[in-house]
């Protein structure tokens, strides 16, 4: 029986139509461009999600897909928004640069209307919320296969938040969002094998009480999951982490997104979070 009851708090969710998804690259070991991909099963999957955050009471704002890029659908990897301050992207890889500008201009287009005060470009290599996971307290940040640290140390002192600096060990779970889950303000589920020794020791120092995720689940990338302090959106696959999330108070909910597993992306790929600068509690000036 859940001994706690959780509470969902209001999102704001900018997404991506998977249009032009396919795999024609191969950056992640997901990705296999000899297979084939079926783009309108992509998208039947994708409406899916978003009537999924609809339907949970949620606000979905879209941005236009571009022909030619393909990845464009996780809208996660366009920018971290903390606070009012959209901190955008530097790609990793050439395939997706061009993204980084259409994300910048969309917070710069449309961030005022939404809270969002300033854009920032990187100089340091940053796939947003791919590897910059954000809670009021701190903010959890992958490296090791795209995002560099230095980008770490630029994003603290846009948002002066505190950065602890995580270190990916497995391929498959190249961006932190493969491998961690932020739940609520002060809980998070991850797969500890996903991470170096010492960044497990980080994990379990800040997070004694996380919802731990087994390899079963982590290889259909049910740590890839959205929560809204309540209700976990996550892979249907993932049915022993959905299970453990039941037993600990959160309400699973489902989604089946396995066109767009095949580029290595799941619920939270598809998702970046808009978090104006009047939420989360902070102390505003004046
Ligand atoms: N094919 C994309 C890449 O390798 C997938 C990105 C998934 N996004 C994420 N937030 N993990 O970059």
């Amino acid at each position: 029986m859940p001994t706690t009851v959780r509470t969902a708090t209001h999102r704001h969710y900018l997404m991506c139509r998977p249009t032009y998804f396919t795999v024609s690259y191969a950056i992640n070991p997901w990705m296999h461009p000899e297979n084939a991909v079926d783009t309108e099963l992509a998208i039947a999957q994708w409406e899916r999600l978003r009537r999924t955050y609809l339907d949970l009471g949620h606000e979905v704002s879209l941005i236009e897909p571009v022909p030619g890029l393909p990845d464009m659908v996780f809208a996660a990897n366009g920018a971290v928004v903390v606070d009012g301050l959209a901190f955008g992207s530097r790609f990793r890889y050439l395939e997706r640069m061009p993204e980084a500008t259409r994300y910048l201009e969309w917070f710069r287009t449309h961030g005022v209307e939404h809270g969002v005060r300033d854009a920032y470009l990187p100089l340091a290599v940053a796939e947003g919320e791919g590897d910059l996971l954000t809670t009021p307290d701190r903010i959890l940040a992958g490296t090791g296969f795209r995002t560099d640290p230095a980008a770490h140390r630029e994003l603290a002192e846009y948002v002066d938040r505190p950065v602890v600096t995580l270190h990916l060990v497995d391929p498959r779970f190249y961006h932190l969002d493969t491998a961690l889950s932020v739940l609520d303000e002060h809980n998070v589920a991850y797969y500890p094998e996903a991470f170096a020794p010492e960044s497990r020791q980080v994990l379990a120092d800040l997070y004694p009480d996380a919802v731990l995720a087994d390899e079963a689940d982590a290889v259909v990338l049910g740590l890839n999951a959205v929560s809204d302090g309540r209700n976990v959106v996550l892979p249907v696959q993932a049915t022993g982490l959905a299970g453990r999330l039941a037993e600990r108070g959160y309400q699973p909910v489902p989604v089946d997104l396995s066109e767009l597993r095949k580029s290595g992306g799941g619920p939270k790929c598809c998702t970046l979070e808009i978090r104006p600068s009047h939420v989360e509690g902070r102390v505003e000036n004046g």
